[in-house]
């Protein structure tokens, strides 16, 4: 594998910057200095630029079959996206079906799946829909020492995902046995299911109402008691896509009473509104997503969230449908449900916008630092899902996953030229500043400019430790 050495640029991690070279050999990172005098393969060179840690994506659906179809974007095209977007690993989630599948078979299945085509490191979430048959808890319970770290709970999706409290308190216990993480999808699913029932029953099923289907209150309701049950099991829990003021105020009360919860909020909610959809009758399909895209009243709270540190994690909920209908030699995805709101497929795609979206609305914008950019998609990430200091930071030794990133370009997001498998970008015609010139994921180019070096099958399986925050911060301080 050829040397680089990375000259004149600015390197940032999560809590300091400094002008630096970086010189990368065997995919880690060899050395870190000012004015390295090395003879590399390749120079490149990054005055004016940053040097930052690679993203990471701990909440993607890439080649996943859900809500009766299969996720447009597979792996390779998913992870082609993320390289163009800065993102150098993504945490996915392997589903287990709830009848016949242990919890060590859905990590096999998902591996299987993912090896092919991913162009770069992954690793999986278990997603447990039953402990309850035998052997299930124990097998669970094994899963950390193999390298998965982390358990994913939906409280939400009767009659396919979600599971009951017993469940989510037993795999906490797990957690809290083995120094693993519990994530929630945190929705009232029979809140949802019942009020879903009465718009049915009163033909008011059209696109928007999905939005008053999932309330803020079902939202916050499933936060509080996720985290009442991880109180009363002793483990920490990550929330992920967390979308409503509602929401945000009980992170913020369990942190002030120093329990270990996190959360994760994505693009959508910050960078689209209800408003946005309200009246747009079939279009309201490209942002139906669940918890729902709301009010734009809750976007303050949530950038407040980022800036303070309620919020720990910036990550996607990547979940792709198509939009048309009339695609040779594929389904309808979105316009199964024209005109109910019951059948379209929920999920926004965002994987190759989430450095562009966040460096220009919170960077830019004054809201907060590099240092915090960096912290909230790749360094928090790493750290509270097992991957730092191997990914996550930029130090010698690790891998060598770096963005080397220009804050001045400019660019205008559009589908015509995103290379998301999607035939829509929620962010049409959004000019944002700052974008990747070049991307490295151990040690290759695989994307310089506007080309393309990587190759499908070159990801490799990420075993993961246990989380990083557990043992090194305080509780709820991170
Ligand atoms: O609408 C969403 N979020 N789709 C993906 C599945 C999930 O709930 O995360
Ligand atoms: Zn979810
Ligand atoms: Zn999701």
């Amino acid at each position: 594998m050829p040397s680089i050495l990375i000259t004149g640029g600015t390197v940032v991690t999560a809590s300091e910057q400094f002008p630096a070279d970086v010189y990368l050999r065997d995919g880690l990172i060899a050395q870190i200095g000012t004015d390295l005098h090395i003879e590399a393969d390749i120079e490149v060179p990054a005055d004016g630029q940053y040097v930052m840690p690679g993203g990471i994506d701990v909440h993607t659906h890439l080649g996943e079959e859900v809500f009766n179809t299969i996720t447009a974007d597979d792996w390779e095209s998913g992870t082609t996206a993320a390289a163009f977007g800065g993102t150098t690993t993504v945490v996915d989630f392997a589903r287990q079906e709830r009848e016949g599948m242990s919890p060590l078979q859905a990590i096999e299945r998902r591996r299987g799946q993912a090896e092919p085509g991913a162009v770069i490191d992954y690793g999986f979430h278990l997603m447990a829909t039953n402990l309850s048959s035998p052997g299930y808890i124990e097998e669970l319970a094994a899963l950390p020492a193999a390298g998965v770290t982390s358990f994913k709970l939906l409280m939400a999706y009767p009659g396919t995902m979600m599971v009951d409290d017993l469940t989510i308190y037993q795999a906490m216990q797990v957690a809290a046995d083995t120094g693993a993480l519990v994530t929630l999808h945190a929705e009232n699913g029979h809140v949802i299911q019942s009020l879903t029932e009465r718009f049915g029953d009163a033909g008011t099923v059209e696109e928007h109402m999905h939005m008053h289907a999932h309330p803020h209150l079902v939202e916050g309701e499933a936060v509080h008691r996720g985290i009442a049950l991880a109180e009363m099991a002793g483990a920490g829990v990550y929330i992920v896509h967390l979308s409503s003021h509602t929401a945000l105020t009980e992170v913020e009360a369990a942190k002030a009473r120093g329990q270990a919860v996190w959360a994760e909020t994505c693009p959508q909610y910050l960078f689209a509104a209800y408003e946005d959809y309200e009246d747009a009758g079939f279009e309201a399909a490209k942002y139906i997503c669940s918890p729902p895209i709301r009010e734009r009243a809750n976007q303050d709270h949530l950038w407040r969230g980022l800036e303070t540190g309620a919020l720990s994690v910036f990550a996607t909920d990547h979940c792709t449908f198509r939009m048309h209908d009339d695609l040779p030699d594929l389904p309808p995805q979105k316009p199964m449900g024209r005109g109910d709101f019951r059948r379209i497929p929920n999920g926004v795609p965002g994987i190759e916008n989430r450095l562009h979206l966040l460096y220009d609305g919170g960077v830019v914008a004054g809201r907060f630092d590099m240092c915090r950019f960096v912290d909230l998609v790749s360094t928090m990430p790493a750290k509270l899902f097992g991957l730092y200091p191997r990914k996550g930071g930029i130090g010698v030794g690790a891998d060598a996953d770096i963005v080397v990133w220009d804050p001045n370009a400019v660019h205008t997001i559009e589908a015509a030229t995103h290379h998301m498998r999607v035939d829509y970008n929620l962010y049409e015609g959004l000019e944002v500043r700052g974008r990747p010139t070049t991307v490295i994921s151990r040690g290759e180019i695989i994307v310089s400019g506007d080309e393309f070096h990587g190759s499908p099958g070159r990801g490799q399986y990420l075993e993961r430790t246990t989380p990083w925050v557990m043992s090194h911060a305080e509780a709820g301080s991170a």
